[in-house]
């Protein structure tokens, strides 16, 4: 089977590749990224001589390559996306562009070549935020009410993907999963970011009042249920990857974070809240594992111990990540709060 997996050079999309590559050995992957800032084929550096794997530099929104490259591919699996909250916020274009345009594209251009399966990843956040101290979740039923122009855009794309289901017969599956976490992640993100200003002991920046709960799911886990999916799932459904620990705020995740680090919680600043910060996420997962068995093997300290031990030992990765465009953003970002 060939598949045509786009944004595989980001964190989750890479993880993807390196372990279909290993674990299905008969299989092609056409991986159709345009490298933006968040992508990298460093992260591809176990699979880049493999006579199955090929990578195409191109965007998702180029209907012409794209019509070319889906020739002979059986699955879709969309990845490629915009996906950082604040930059959203900051400028909402390339998320319109990207995340909206690039799945239409790949779907018209899907629907053309018959393709057995189109494979959309998404994110929890379509469903916008549930308040604290409530013991409600999200789950496949659950209104989507996106907040930020990521989540908006993620929500338009989902919906796209379903019209293009009911509308034209497109076999697709969606999966909406909670905040991944795990190596090689952008240190834009809240995990990434914490371990590595800790390793350089500069602050951490902490919105509002460090209360926002997130679901975290490490990433080893979010690809063995995107394999349950591909494998097993059934046509026209959606299913929801919830994570390993909930119920836990920013500030007690970034403290954990310190102490396996053996480093001091003075290293924590709060900062202005991000506007319009959903308050709480929490999945209920339980049809993917009452219909597809499926479960998270890594506990949330376990994850995280891998996650700093990675990046400890991969310095040079993501030094030369925050030395790059990288500081402009975060100067952007956080330069108010002096940071
Ligand atoms: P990432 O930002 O690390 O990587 C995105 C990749 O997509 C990059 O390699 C980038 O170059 C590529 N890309 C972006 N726009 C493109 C375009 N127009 N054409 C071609 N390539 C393009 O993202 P990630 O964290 O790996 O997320 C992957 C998917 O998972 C996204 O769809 C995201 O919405 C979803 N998701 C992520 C999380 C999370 O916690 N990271 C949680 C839920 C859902
Ligand atoms: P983030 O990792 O950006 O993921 P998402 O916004 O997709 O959930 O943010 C997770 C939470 O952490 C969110 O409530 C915002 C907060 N946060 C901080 O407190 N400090 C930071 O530096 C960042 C990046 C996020």
């Amino acid at each position: 089977m060939k598949l045509l997996v786009t944004g595989g050079a980001g964190f989750i999309g890479s993880h993807f590749i390196n372990y279909w590559i290993k674990n299905h050995p008969d299989d092609n992957i056409v991986n159709l990224d345009n490298l933006t800032y968040a992508g990298s084929l460093v992260n591809l550096q176990q699979v880049i001589d493999s006579p199955n794997y090929e990578f195409v530099k191109g965007d998702i929104s180029d209907m012409p390559l794209v019509e070319k490259i889906m020739n002979g591919v059986g699955i879709v699996v969309h990845f490629a996306a915009e996906t950082h909250v604040d930059r959203s916020i900051m400028d909402p274009w390339p998320f319109i562009q990207s995340n909206l345009v690039g799945t239409y594209t790949l779907l018209e251009v899907a629907k053309k070549h018959k393709i057995q399966r189109f494979h959309h990843i998404s994110t929890d956040e379509v469903f916008g935020t549930l308040e604290l101290d409530k013991d409600h979740k999200f789950n496949e039923e659950t209104k989507y009410n996106p907040r930020s122009p990521y989540s908006a855009t993620k929500a338009g794309s989902d919906h796209l993907v379903r019209a293009y289901f009911y509308t034209y017969n497109l076999p697709i599956t969606i999966s909406n999963c909670s905040n991944n976490f795990g190596p090689a992640m952008y240190p834009e993100k809240l995990i990434p970011l914490a371990i590595t200003n800790a390793l350089e002991d500069k602050k951490i920046p902490i919105h509002g009042d460090g209360k926002n709960e997130r679901d975290w799911l490490f990433v080893e886990d979010h690809i063995s249920a995107i394999e349950l999916i591909l494998e097993k799932g059934k046509i026209g459904e959606t299913y929801l990857v919830g994570g390993l620990k909930s119920g836990m705020s920013n500030l007690d995740t970034v403290k954990k974070i310190l102490s396996l680090m053996g480093k001091d919680e003075d290293l924590i600043q709060m900062v202005a809240d991000r506007p319009g910060n959903d308050r709480r996420y929490d999945i209920d997962w339980s049809k993917i594992r009452k219909e597809l068995g499926w479960e998270p093997k890594h506990n949330f300290e376990d994850g995280l111990k891998i996650t700093i031990d990675w990046y400890r030992e991969n310095e040079e990765w993501w030094r030369k990540i925050k030395s790059g465009e990288f500081k402009d953003y975060y100067a952007k970002q956080f330069g108010n709060d002096g940071l």
